[in-house]
C-alpha cells in the first residue's frame, strides 16, 4: 500500500525547514548506504550525527506523532531517526531497495524496516525531474508531492529517484518498523480503522462502533509484536 498523508509539516514549518537546511553544509549521500546502493546512489546528505539533522528530525517525529492518518496507516514500533537528501544538477538515485536490518544510531537497538517514509520540502513546481519512482506488486508509481507531505510505502519496494535536471529537491526520508509486520495485515487494519471513523462521524457513537473498535483492537492485540 503507497499512502499519501498530507500535511505533516505547515507551510510556516516548511519554511522554517528550508532556510535551515538550504545554509547547510551537505555530504556525499554514499556514506549511509551498503556497497549495491553506492553504485547507484548519487546525491548528498546532512551527516547523521548532524545537529541540524537531530534536531529538525526531532521536529517530523512530533509532528509524526500528532498525525492520526500516519500512526493508522503505519502502527509504528520504532522510528530511525529522519535524514535529509538534496538532489540537484542531474543528481538521482539508481534502482534499488533499502537495507532490511538498520541499527538505531547510538544504541544497541536494531529495527526492521517495514515502512519507508519520504517527506517531500521543496514545492513539485521548484524543479525538474526528481520524481519517486517506486515499483510495487500493482505497477509502477510516480509519487512527485507537495512540500510538508510525506509518502508512505512498503520497505520491500524497489525504487528509484530520478535525475533533478533543474532546482534542487530537499527531502527528509526514514523508516520504521511496525508493530504488525504483514502488509496485508496492516492494510486490513487501517481500512477497517478507517471505516470506524466514518461510522463514527455520521452516526455517532453507537453499541455497534463501540463493538467495531473492540474487534480491532482484538486483531490488533493478536498480529502485533512489540
Ligand atoms: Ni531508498
Amino acid at each position: 500500500m503507497l499512502l499519501h498523508i498530507p500535511a505533516i509539516l505547515a507551510p510556516a514549518q516548511v519554511a522554517e525547514f528550508r532556510a535551515a537546511l538550504d545554509a547547510a553544509d551537505w555530504s556525499d549521500g554514499r556514506a549511509t548506504v551498503g556497497a549495491q546502493g553506492a553504485r547507484v546512489k548519487h546525491n548528498r546528505q546532512l551527516p547523521e550525527d548532524s545537529p541540524l539533522a537531530r534536531q529538525l528530525g526531532d521536529r517530523i517525529l512530533a509532528a509524526l506523532a500528532r498525525h492520526p492518518l500516519f500512526f493508522a496507516a503505519a502502527l509504528p514500533l520504532r522510528i530511525v531517526p529522519p535524514l535529509f537528501n538534496r538532489y540537484e544538477g542531474g543528481e538521482h538515485y539508481g534502482l534499488h531497495v533499502d537495507g532490511s536490518i538498520r541499527n538505531l544510531p547510538g544504541t544497541a537497538t536494531r529495527l526492521r524496516t517495514d515502512l519507508s517514509c519520504t517527506l517531500f520540502l521543496t514545492e513539485p513546481g521548484d524543479y525538474d525531474g526528481g520524481d519517486l519512482v517506486i515499483v510495487d506488486t500493482y505497477g509502477t508509481h510516480e509519487v512527485r508531492l507537495p512540500a510538508g507531505d510525506l509518502i508512505l510505502y512498503p520497505s520491500t519496494s524497489l525504487h528509484r529517484v530520478e535525475p533533478v535536471t533543474r532546482g534542487a529537491r530537499t527531502s527528509a526520508f526514514f523508516w520504521l518498523q511496525s508493530l504488525v509486520r504483514d502488509t496485508e495485515r496492516r492494510r486490513l487494519l487501517f481500512e477497517l480503522d478507517q471505516t470506524i471513523q466514518q461510522l463514527r462521524a455520521r452516526l455517532g457513537e453507537t453499541e455497534e462502533t463501540v463493538a467495531l473498535t473492540g474487534q480491532y483492537h482484538n486483531l490488533l492485540r493478536m498480529w502485533s509484536d512489540t
